[in-house]
């Protein structure tokens, strides 16, 4: 395909989760940046390294890696690039008309097309116009053989942690494939008054950003906590963006009594 055929078919592809700046004013029309990883620190320096990007999606991170200079890249996922989105959404709407919360396995692993990648069409696209080196794993993170895959001087956990029914096990996972530092990004949870506590919120419906698959949400020193025990040697807070205008307590920022919410970027180190 020519690089004219290719932006012809960025700029018409229907939906995008990342904004990505591809140059000569071609950018995809996606979500705004996560407001934590936008800053300097949280990403750990990359050139001449090789990186995981665990859940890339769009791959944002992994071809801005590749760009720094990274000396190998791999972009995996499988969750929304084999998900049939439509029979997920009627699933739920049927439980919200009945009453009742989504069962976590079907919305783990229930609702994949049969054949192709239906939501890698925006990476391969990028993939392809950057004529990008990055390699393409399509697996499940936390049933893979993590031998096969090897370990990594940085891995990227961006926004992945609170859709891990069982997140304890999925850092210990992120630490069998992390040879140097993982940055992990996800949300987490504040409560005021409790700052220094070890806490763990559970969504049982979809009141973290309306989804149905989203789980936990830590505080800061449980996240820390649970990188430790998962066996990372040392965990420092790279970027942390709390309060009123973290995007998820927006609806809820008067209501001072509740907990409030964030995103964090923790660097782990192995
Ligand atoms: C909220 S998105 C975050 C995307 C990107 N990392 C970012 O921060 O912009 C969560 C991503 O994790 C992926 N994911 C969820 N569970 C996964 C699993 N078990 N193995 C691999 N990827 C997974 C999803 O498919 C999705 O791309």
């Amino acid at each position: 395909m020519t690089d004219q055929e290719l932006a012809r078919r960025i700029r018409a592809h229907p939906w995008w989760f990342h904004t990505i700046d591809l140059g000569d004013g071609l950018v995809t029309r996606g979500e705004p940046v996560s407001p934590v990883l936008s800053l300097p620190a949280a990403i750990p320096e990359v050139r001449d390294r090789s990186v995981l990007d665990i859940g890339a999606w769009d791959g944002k991170y992994s071809f801005e890696a590749e760009r720094a200079g990274a000396a190998h890249v791999v972009a995996l996922d499988h969750y929304v690039w084999r998900l049939d989105s439509g029979a997920r959404q009627a699933y739920c709407d049927r439980c919200e008309a009945e009453g009742r919360l989504p069962d976590p396995q079907q919305i783990d692993g229930g609702f994949f097309v049969e054949d192709g990648y239906p939501g890698k069409v925006g990476f391969d696209l990028v993939h392809e116009y950057l004529d990008s080196k990055v390699d393409a794993v399509v697996d499940d993170f936390m049933t893979m053989d993590l031998d096969a895959l090897g370990s990594f001087d940085v891995v990227f956990y961006f926004g992945v942690l609170y859709h891990m029914v069982d997140p304890l096990r999925a850092l210990h996972r992120v630490r069998q494939v992390t040879k140097g530092v993982a940055a992990i990004e996800t949300a987490i949870t504040v409560v005021p008054g409790y700052e220094q506590a070890s806490l763990i919120e559970f969504f049982a419906g979809k009141e973290l950003n309306a989804d149905y698959g989203n789980w936990f949400a830590p505080s800061e020193v449980a996240l820390h906590g649970m990188c430790r025990a998962a066996g990372f040697a040392r965990v420092s807070t790279a970027a942390l963006d709390t309060g009123p205008a973290a995007p998820r307590w927006r609806h809820l920022a008067r209501r001072s009594a509740r907990p409030q919410g964030g995103r964090i970027v923790v660097h782990a180190f192995a």
